[in-house]
């Protein structure tokens, strides 16, 4: 059990790392997002480890259930801190501002 908790330390800070190197675009990491419900959770939580450049790439293309999975994964795989309800809020706030066939 240590060595799986140390594994996702050494992960994160792998991905932290990654994001100390990229070129900074526009001058900062701080990527902005859609208002709406949900968005101070997404904020807060899900930036922990990437900045909202993931959510945005995939903006329009995974469905609700591809959200679905996708939260899940990160919370699950990565170990993402998220109790039951921010994960709720946050799908929520994906589907309706970044799934597929969602507006903007
Ligand atoms: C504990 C660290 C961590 C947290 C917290 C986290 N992620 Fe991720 N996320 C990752 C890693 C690592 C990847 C790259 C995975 C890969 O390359 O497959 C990733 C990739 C992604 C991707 C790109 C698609 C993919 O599967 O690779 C999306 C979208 C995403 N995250 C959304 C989120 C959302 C939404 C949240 C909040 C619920 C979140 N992430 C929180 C670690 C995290």
């Amino acid at each position: 059990m240590f060595r799986f908790f140390s594994a996702l330390l050494l992960l994160g800070a792998l991905v932290r790392l990654g994001a100390l190197a990229q070129p900074a675009m526009a001058g900062e990491q701080f990527v902005p997002i859609k208002p709406g419900a949900g968005q101070e959770q997404i904020q807060a939580r899900c930036t922990i480890c990437h900045s909202m450049d993931y959510v945005r790439i995939n903006s329009g293309f995974l469905s609700a259930d591809g959200w679905k999975a996708e939260v899940a994964k990160m919370r699950t795989a990565f170990g993402a801190p998220l109790d039951d309800a921010d994960a709720e809020a946050i799908l929520r706030y994906l589907i309706e501002n970044y799934g597929a066939g969602a507006k903007g």
